[in-house]
């Protein structure tokens, strides 16, 4: 969890494919639906660039499809052993809605990350970041530039701003996160799951503290 620019992709990017967890990025789902203007898409896409939430219901089925595929592909390989979300939950219901899914399949969550960066850092990180149009590769044209200017490193695809990293989007953005979202750090805060990490700091560092909490969790 964290605000919008705090480095959720970012890290899950890094994190995910370390601990053979699966990515459930609903972002990500919903820009991939708009790309290829699916029934889904259609749907989500004026919600999605003004900067407003899809609807509970919606997001919490894409959640739910995702998660049968990846206990499937759990049981058929050692190379999955859960999922690592990013941008899900964003509300009280959603959050409920996955305890829910995840008691369902005799499952829980182990912890929650928190990753912690102050507001004024946040829209310079919006403003200046671009996304590989093909594969959705995140980088900074300052931080975390690409090798080349314009091209994604990782699968040479053109990198482009996102419609709702534009100045009007990113306030709604960050107001709905401080309304709907910050409420679920309490939430998580009482199960004892939630682990804060401080978001400001370089890239790597903050992959490597994330990881040792985890590591530490794990082991106590
Ligand atoms: P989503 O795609 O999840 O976007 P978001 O929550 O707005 O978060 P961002 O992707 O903007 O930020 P991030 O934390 O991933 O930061 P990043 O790693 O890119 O959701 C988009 C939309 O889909 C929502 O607005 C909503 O409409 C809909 N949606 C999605 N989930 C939903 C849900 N559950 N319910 C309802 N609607 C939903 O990093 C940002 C920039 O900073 C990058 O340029 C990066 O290179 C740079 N950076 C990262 N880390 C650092 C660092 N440590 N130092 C310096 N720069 C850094
Ligand atoms: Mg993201």
């Amino acid at each position: 969890m964290g605000a919008q620019g705090s480095g959720k992709g970012t890290q899950a990017e890094r994190i995910g494919p370390q601990l053979k967890l699966v990515k459930v990025a609903t972002g990500d789902l919903f820009r991939s639906a708009i790309a290829q203007q699916s029934e889904l898409g259609l749907q989500v896409q004026s919600i999605i660039e003004s900067g407003n939430l899809v609807p509970d219901e919606l997001t919490n089925a894409i959640v739910q499809v995702r998660l049968a595929q990846i206990a499937a592909n759990r049981e058929k390989s050692d190379e999955v052993q859960g999922a690592l979300f990013d941008g899900f939950p964003r509300t009280e219901a959603q959050a409920r809605a996955l305890d829910d899914i995840l008691a369902a399949q005799g499952t829980k969550l182990d912890a929650v990350i928190e990753i912690d960066v102050p507001r004024e850092k946040l829209i310079t990180r919006l403003s200046g970041r671009r996304t590989c149009e093909n594969c959705g590769a995140v980088y900074h044209v300052e931080s975390d530039p690409p090798q080349v200017d314009g091209i994604c490193d990782k699968c040479g695809g053109k990198l482009i701003q996102r419609e709702d990293d534009k100045p009007d989007s990113i306030a709604r953005r960050l107001a709905l996160y401080d309304n709907q979202t910050r409420p679920l750090l309490d939430y998580y805060r009482e199960k004892g799951i939630l682990v804060t990490v401080d978001g400001d700091q370089n890239i790597d560092t903050v992959t490597a503290e994330i990881l040792a909490a985890l590591n530490e969790r794990a082991s106590a």
